[in-house]
């Protein structure tokens, strides 16, 4: 595709803190490359700002390459932009025209509240992460692979759902801020293997407990969730989730 240059306004939520009242402040940015990332635009209009003696905008990033999950902008009304798959890091502005106008907002959810502009806190999922504990090993040499076959297909399924990033989009993206996406991912991811085997089924009770304890709302399958993650992680490991919980339950081993 050709490169062009464009002219865009921002509209970006500026929040000074979780407590402040916030809203929306209207910039200009000119001669943005259709090249560029959504994140170096955005480090375009902070150098602008900071140039002109103005607040930068704070925003989250750390890797900008799709794989520690930061980056937690709501673009148009979507989280993680218009891109299917697609981290805010990895959108490219060739995703825009010439004029547009642009709506940027933190996620927005109870559990996440708004730590300043585009940035919120995360650390219910590290909670639900913690509550999940450990993985029994033995100690000493690692095991011959031989010794521990693990079928190709649930190899396969649990490598998927390790994909999560733990971005906090499925929540964002969803009406009643459900984070089941990212729970059944993480439960599955485990609860596949035969190293996660001895705990899976005090870690889907905590994990879920937890997560209810954070103030996550319900899953209504309407499916946002999976619709909006950058790394598709599907819909069937709520489904597995909800296998978990249920049997974890009645104390039954599978
Ligand atoms: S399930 Fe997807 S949207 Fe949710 S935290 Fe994981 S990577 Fe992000
Ligand atoms: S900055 Fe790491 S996933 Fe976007």
């Amino acid at each position: 595709m050709e490169h062009y240059n464009m002219n865009l306004t921002l509209k970006v939520w500026k929040q000074k803190n979780t407590n402040a009242q916030g809203g929306f402040e209207t910039y200009s940015v000119k001669d943005i490359s259709s090249e560029m990332s959504f994140l170096e635009m955005f480090d375009v209009l902070n150098e602008q700002l900071i140039n002109e003696g103005k607040e930068p905008i704070a925003f989250d990033h750390d890797c900008r390459e799709g794989i520690c999950g930061m980056c937690s902008m709501h673009i148009n009304g979507r989280a993680h932009g218009p891109w299917a798959g697609t981290t805010t890091c990895q959108l490219h502005m060739r995703a825009f025209k010439d004029g547009d106008t642009i709506t940027v907002e933190p996620w927005r959810a109870g559990a996440f509240p708004v730590l300043k502009d585009l940035t919120v806190d995360r650390r219910a999922f590290d909670r639900i992460i913690e509550a999940g504990g450990y993985i029994s090993v033995n100690t000493g040499n690692a095991q011959d692979a031989n010794c521990l076959p693990v079928d190709k297909h649930k190899a396969d399924l649990a490598f998927a759902a390790a994909a999560c990033i733990g971005c906090g989009a499925c929540v964002a993206a969803c009406k009643n801020s459900s984070a089941m996406l990212f729970v059944s991912a993480k439960v599955s991811q485990l609860a596949l293997l035969p190293q996660g085997d001895p705990e899976r089924q005090t870690r889907a009770l905590n994990m879920v407990a937890q997560m209810d304890k954070e103030g996550f709302g319900s899953c209504t399958n309407t499916g946002a969730c999976e619709a909006e993650c950058p790394k598709e992680i599907s819909l069937t490991n709520i489904a597995r989730l909800n296998r978990e919980f249920i049997g974890a339950g009645f104390g039954s081993e599978k």
